[in-house]
């Protein structure tokens, strides 16, 4: 059997984010975000599921921690929810909120695992979605006062700081499929704004947190599919390539050239977002680290996009495998932008896991899955890509938005009913990745 080496210094963790594991969502005076209303409005969640516990970590995140240190993870991805710590966004700070990610932190540096936090991870507070949302330029401000108040709280114990994850997502299934809050539907023009503004809010929040302490490596963490040509025909080349550039790039290109593709301004029509005088530089400003989240890929064809593609393996989540993908498509970024070092900040599978009658989680796809990733990942190393760490999502199974809890892309397993964890197979199988620096 082959192995793939790993250097010995590789940052390796798992991911998290508030909303889908602390629960205790009106405890200790956090205030209420857009996925709590969302979840709390009839209909919108498989099976009426809400994050309202999750996996109760604001209350057992010292055994999940003790979790962590059983996989022997070196770092830990999780995110901080805005309304725990300012309940409607801005103005009085909720001390107790506050103390929480304070606890959480020295807790996980005492386990000697690093923690990188995201800022936030698609839960606005509610006051200021009611305000205007991503719209009312106030709040991108109230944003980045949120950072800075953060940075200055925990800036001394954590280095990794990102801003948003998945902007992209917040615009398409925020404002276009309507399927995440606030759960607005086919308003292109809106989520074109949405998605620029956000971009804004990243800039200023950047700038914030480097105005507290100058050595903060931040960073913003997109979620990228893979864009294949169906073939080597030339059409389908070229259609693979518009479909890049006309949408995919819209978080790229702005941030790495300073202006948004000439073909996403075609494809934008009349409705291109508002864009004001100083936003382009904000939003290119300099950044330490990127960070990407990877499951699956798009396959286009000049007649437009193919799906299924016959033979391959789907998800759960109806994604198609294709870990060569991945490798493509980090050789693909570093060739067109000047990157800085990668951090691979989500990838991961869900699969309909059972708990086997000797208690354990026989989760051979899982174990494939990361292990194609892993090694594709790896391979992108060798052509030259900066890839310094990797997070699996996830830690724990939770909640995966508008699946609720029918989706489950844990590495240890979750009894929603009692709350006992369970490592899978494959947290076990990443346990020896990571003491090992190999993949077999
Ligand atoms: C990503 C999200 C993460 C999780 C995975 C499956 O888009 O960032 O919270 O839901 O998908």
């Amino acid at each position: 059997m082959n192995k793939i080496l790993f250097p010995v210094n590789f940052t390796w963790g798992a991911a998290t984010a508030a909303y889908q594991i602390e629960g205790a969502w009106n405890e200790d005076g956090r205030g209420e975000s857009i996925w709590d209303r969302f979840c709390h409005t009839h209909g919108k969640i498989t099976n009426g599921d809400t994050g309202d516990q999750a996996c109760d970590h604001y209350h057992r995140y010292p055994e999940d921690i003790a979790l962590m240190r059983q996989l022997g993870l070196k770092a830990y991805r999780f995110s901080t929810s805005w309304s725990r710590v300012l309940p409607t966004g801005q103005g009085p700070i909720n001390a107790a909120g506050l103390a929480f990610y304070d606890r959480l932190v020295d807790a996980i540096m005492a386990a000697n695992i690093e923690p990188f936090i995201t800022l936030h991870h698609w839960d606005m507070p509610q006051a200021l979605y009611d305000n205007g949302g991503w719209t009312n330029r106030d709040n991108l401000h109230y944003f980045a006062d949120y950072a800075a108040l953060m940075a200055k709280t925990l800036g001394d114990r954590i280095r990794h700081w990102t801003t948003f994850n998945e902007p992209g997502v917040i615009a398409s299934e925020g404002y276009i499929s309507g399927e995440h809050a606030p759960g607005i539907k086919n308003n292109d023009k809106l989520a074109r704004q949405v998605t620029h503004n956000l971009m804004v809010a990243h800039g200023l929040a950047t700038r914030a947190i480097r105005e507290i302490d100058t050595t903060l490596q931040v960073g913003i963490v997109l979620s990228q599919w893979g864009i294949d040509p169906a073939s080597d025909d030339p059409a389908d080349i070229t259609a693979a390539d518009d479909a890049w550039y006309s949408g995919d790039s819209a978080f790229l290109h702005p941030i790495f050239r300073g202006h948004y593709h000439p073909l996403l301004v075609q494809a934008a029509g009349d409705e291109m977002p508002q864009i004001m005088p100083g936003d382009m530089a904000l939003i290119a400003q300099k950044l330490d680290f990127l960070g990407i989240n990877f499951y699956s890929r798009t396959v286009i064809s000049a007649q437009g996009k193919i799906a299924p593609i016959p033979g391959s393996e789907y998800t759960e989540m109806g994604w198609e495998v294709c870990a060569p993908s991945f490798r493509r498509l980090l050789n693909r970024f570093n060739n067109t932008y000047h990157l800085p070092p990668i951090y691979i900040t989500e990838n991961g599978a869900a699969f309909p896991d059972v708990v086997s009658p000797d208690g354990s989680i026989h989760d051979e796809r899982r174990i494939d899955y990361l292990r194609q990733h892993f090694t594709q990942v790896r391979l992108a190393m060798q052509d030259g890509v900066d890839v310094r760490g990797y997070f699996v999502w996830s830690l724990l199974d939770n909640f995966e938005w508008g699946h609720g809890y029918s989706k489950r892309f844990g590495i240890t397993y979750v009894d929603y009913a009692t709350q006992k964890r369970i490592i899978k197979d494959s947290g076990k199988w990443y346990a020896n990745v990571i003491a090992s620096s190999q993949v077999d």
